[in-house]
């Protein structure tokens, strides 16, 4: 099975940004993270960073080709980027959507995702442990989206 883990603008500079909201993790031992997981859940990782919102569209369309699922923080594009929502919608794969932060404690424009009505789910609050929580999330919807084609042969 394969996952891509989109990172979103801005996520690059974790461990030195905001360090009060989004801690001392840097990016790079995330990803370590993700993968030491994926390797225990028999789940094969590529983990992508962009700060572009045309990039993350067409990593998306990416996904939809090669992946099974997709776990999606889409930093602050996660508020207001329809033509994001539109590509989860349109690639037919579960996508997550993590966040660190609780974006519903935060400031009221971080209160609404315009991604998570055509997401599988939204984990949000936990620090790194998002990313991990959303790639057995992940995982999980992906291996019932895999029964549910087997079923209908
Ligand atoms: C974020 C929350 C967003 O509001 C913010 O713009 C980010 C990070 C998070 O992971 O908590 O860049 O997606």
């Amino acid at each position: 099975m394969k996952v891509f883990v989109l990172h979103g603008p801005n996520l690059n500079l974790l461990g030195v940004r905001e360090v009060g909201v989004y801690g001392r993790t840097g990016l790079a031992e995330i990803n370590e993270k993700i993968k030491e997981l994926a390797g225990e859940l028999g789940a094969q990782v590529f983990i992508f960073q962009s700060n572009s919102e045309g990039e993350l569209i067409e990593l998306l369309h990416r996904a939809g080709q090669e992946a099974q699922a997709v776990v999606f923080n889409p930093g602050a594009l996660t508020h207001y980027s329809y033509a994001l929502r539109d590509a989860v919608a349109a690639i037919g794969i579960p996508v997550v959507e993590v966040h660190l932060s609780n974006i519903y404690s935060r400031e009221d424009f971080r209160q609404k995702s315009v991604i998570a009505p055509e997401a599988a789910g939204q984990i949000s609050g936990f620090g790194p442990d998002s990313y991990l929580l959303g790639l057995r999330a992940a995982v999980v919807c992906a291996l019932k989206e895999k029964g549910a084609g087997e079923a209908e042969g």
